[in-house]
Protein backbone atom coordinates (compact mmCIF):
# COMPACT_ATOMS: atom_id res chain seq x y z
CA UNK A 1 0.00 0.00 0.00
CA UNK A 2 2.43 2.05 1.12
CA UNK A 3 4.33 1.60 -2.47
CA UNK A 4 1.27 3.15 -4.29
CA UNK A 5 1.33 6.34 -2.32
CA UNK A 6 4.80 6.81 -1.80
CA UNK A 7 7.53 8.47 -4.17
CA UNK A 8 9.79 5.84 -6.23
CA UNK A 9 10.29 2.54 -4.36
CA UNK A 10 14.39 1.55 -4.07
CA UNK A 11 13.18 -0.99 -6.11
CA UNK A 12 10.62 0.47 -8.35
CA UNK A 13 11.25 -0.66 -12.03
CA UNK A 14 9.86 0.61 -15.28
CA UNK A 15 7.27 -2.50 -14.85
CA UNK A 16 6.25 -1.04 -11.39
CA UNK A 17 6.17 2.05 -12.83
CA UNK A 18 3.40 1.38 -15.45
CA UNK A 19 1.25 -0.66 -12.86
CA UNK A 20 1.58 2.12 -10.77
CA UNK A 21 0.34 4.40 -12.99
CA UNK A 22 -2.63 1.63 -14.05
CA UNK A 23 -3.71 1.23 -10.24
CA UNK A 24 -3.74 5.31 -9.98
CA UNK A 25 -6.39 5.63 -13.61
CA UNK A 26 -8.67 3.03 -12.41
CA UNK A 27 -8.72 4.20 -9.03
CA UNK A 28 -9.67 7.73 -10.59
CA UNK A 29 -11.88 5.74 -13.24
CA UNK A 30 -13.55 4.02 -10.26
CA UNK A 31 -13.51 7.14 -8.10
CA UNK A 32 -15.44 8.92 -10.49
CA UNK A 33 -17.60 6.40 -11.27
CA UNK A 34 -18.99 6.07 -8.09
CA UNK A 35 -20.71 9.23 -8.51
CA UNK A 36 -23.14 7.88 -11.44
CA UNK A 37 -24.51 5.04 -8.65
CA UNK A 38 -24.93 8.26 -5.92
CA UNK A 39 -28.96 9.07 -4.99
CA UNK A 40 -29.84 11.92 -3.13
CA UNK A 41 -32.75 14.03 -1.40
CA UNK A 42 -31.84 17.89 -1.72
CA UNK A 43 -34.71 19.71 -0.46
CA UNK A 44 -34.87 23.30 -0.74
CA UNK A 45 -33.84 23.63 -4.26
CA UNK A 46 -36.37 26.04 -5.14
CA UNK A 47 -34.33 28.95 -3.99
CA UNK A 48 -30.44 30.10 -3.01
CA UNK A 49 -28.06 27.67 -1.81
CA UNK A 50 -30.30 24.47 -2.58
CA UNK A 51 -30.33 25.29 -6.31
CA UNK A 52 -26.66 25.55 -6.90
CA UNK A 53 -26.32 22.33 -4.41
CA UNK A 54 -28.68 20.58 -7.00
CA UNK A 55 -26.97 21.61 -9.83
CA UNK A 56 -23.35 20.91 -9.31
CA UNK A 57 -24.43 17.64 -7.77
CA UNK A 58 -26.19 17.09 -11.03
CA UNK A 59 -22.98 17.74 -12.90
CA UNK A 60 -21.14 15.58 -11.37
CA UNK A 61 -23.32 12.82 -12.07
CA UNK A 62 -25.17 12.35 -8.91
CA UNK A 63 -29.00 11.31 -9.52
CA UNK A 64 -31.06 14.49 -7.96
CA UNK A 65 -34.75 13.95 -6.17
CA UNK A 66 -35.67 17.23 -5.44
CA UNK A 67 -37.51 17.16 -2.26
CA UNK A 68 -40.26 20.41 -2.67
CA UNK A 69 -43.71 22.06 -1.52
CA UNK A 70 -43.34 24.02 -4.71
CA UNK A 71 -43.58 21.62 -7.50
CA UNK A 72 -44.08 24.15 -10.36
CA UNK A 73 -41.20 26.23 -9.17
CA UNK A 74 -39.10 22.76 -8.61
CA UNK A 75 -40.15 22.06 -12.63
CA UNK A 76 -38.82 25.32 -13.77
CA UNK A 77 -35.24 24.78 -11.84
CA UNK A 78 -34.83 21.20 -13.19
CA UNK A 79 -35.55 22.31 -17.08
CA UNK A 80 -32.64 24.80 -16.06
CA UNK A 81 -30.32 22.41 -14.90
CA UNK A 82 -31.42 19.89 -18.43
CA UNK A 83 -31.06 23.18 -20.52
CA UNK A 84 -27.45 23.27 -18.97
CA UNK A 85 -26.45 19.95 -18.41
CA UNK A 86 -28.32 17.41 -20.63
CA UNK A 87 -27.35 14.28 -19.10
CA UNK A 88 -28.42 15.72 -15.59
CA UNK A 89 -30.75 12.99 -13.62
CA UNK A 90 -33.17 14.68 -11.81
CA UNK A 91 -36.83 13.79 -10.59
CA UNK A 92 -39.06 16.16 -8.27
CA UNK A 93 -41.02 15.09 -5.55
CA UNK A 94 -43.28 16.88 -3.08
CA UNK A 95 -42.64 17.60 0.65
CA UNK A 96 -43.52 20.17 2.73
CA UNK A 97 -41.02 19.49 6.01
CA UNK A 98 -44.01 21.63 8.16
CA UNK A 99 -46.37 18.79 7.50
CA UNK A 100 -45.93 15.48 9.45
CA UNK A 101 -48.83 13.71 6.39
CA UNK A 102 -46.44 15.64 3.67
CA UNK A 103 -43.39 14.30 5.21
CA UNK A 104 -44.90 10.58 5.46
CA UNK A 105 -46.25 10.46 2.00
CA UNK A 106 -42.87 11.74 0.78
CA UNK A 107 -41.05 9.05 2.65
CA UNK A 108 -43.36 5.90 1.78
CA UNK A 109 -43.10 7.38 -2.08
CA UNK A 110 -39.56 7.33 -1.77
CA UNK A 111 -39.34 3.81 -0.30
CA UNK A 112 -41.57 2.62 -3.13
CA UNK A 113 -38.74 4.02 -5.96
CA UNK A 114 -36.12 1.51 -4.80
CA UNK A 115 -33.87 4.34 -4.81
CA UNK A 116 -31.04 3.42 -2.02
CA UNK A 117 -30.24 6.96 -0.28
CA UNK A 118 -26.59 7.95 0.03
CA UNK A 119 -26.80 11.59 0.49
CA UNK A 120 -29.53 13.43 2.48
CA UNK A 121 -29.03 17.15 2.15
N1 LIG B 1 -24.16 27.81 7.20
C1 LIG B 1 -24.07 28.65 6.18
O1 LIG B 1 -23.02 29.22 5.93
C2 LIG B 1 -25.25 28.88 5.34
C3 LIG B 1 -25.10 29.68 4.22
C4 LIG B 1 -26.22 29.84 3.41
C5 LIG B 1 -27.42 29.23 3.76
N2 LIG B 1 -27.51 28.48 4.89
C6 LIG B 1 -28.76 27.83 5.24
O2 LIG B 1 -29.15 27.05 4.11
C7 LIG B 1 -30.58 27.09 3.98
C8 LIG B 1 -30.98 27.58 2.60
O3 LIG B 1 -30.53 28.92 2.44
P1 LIG B 1 -31.04 29.79 1.25
O4 LIG B 1 -30.43 31.16 1.36
O5 LIG B 1 -30.85 29.06 -0.02
O6 LIG B 1 -32.60 29.92 1.65
P2 LIG B 1 -33.84 30.35 0.76
O7 LIG B 1 -33.38 31.08 -0.46
O8 LIG B 1 -34.77 31.04 1.68
O9 LIG B 1 -34.46 28.95 0.33
C9 LIG B 1 -35.11 28.16 1.26
C10 LIG B 1 -35.63 26.94 0.53
O10 LIG B 1 -36.29 26.11 1.50
C11 LIG B 1 -37.57 25.78 1.00
N3 LIG B 1 -38.51 25.60 2.09
C12 LIG B 1 -38.84 26.49 3.06
N4 LIG B 1 -39.77 25.97 3.87
C13 LIG B 1 -40.04 24.72 3.41
C14 LIG B 1 -40.94 23.68 3.81
N5 LIG B 1 -41.75 23.81 4.86
N6 LIG B 1 -40.93 22.52 3.12
C15 LIG B 1 -40.12 22.35 2.05
N7 LIG B 1 -39.26 23.29 1.60
C16 LIG B 1 -39.22 24.47 2.26
C17 LIG B 1 -37.99 26.93 0.13
O11 LIG B 1 -38.97 26.47 -0.78
P3 LIG B 1 -40.20 27.38 -1.34
O12 LIG B 1 -39.85 27.69 -2.78
O13 LIG B 1 -41.39 26.48 -1.26
O14 LIG B 1 -40.31 28.60 -0.49
C18 LIG B 1 -36.65 27.27 -0.55
O15 LIG B 1 -36.43 26.46 -1.67
C19 LIG B 1 -31.12 27.97 5.10
O16 LIG B 1 -31.53 27.15 6.15
C20 LIG B 1 -29.90 28.81 5.49
O17 LIG B 1 -29.97 29.19 6.84
C21 LIG B 1 -26.44 28.30 5.67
Amino acid sequence: MLFFFSGVSPKCTDKHFFFKKLYMFKYVCATLNIFMLVNTIITGTTHGIGIETARVLALRGVHVIMAVRNVVAAKSVKEAILKEIQTAKIDVMELDLSSMASVTKFASEFISSGFPLNILM
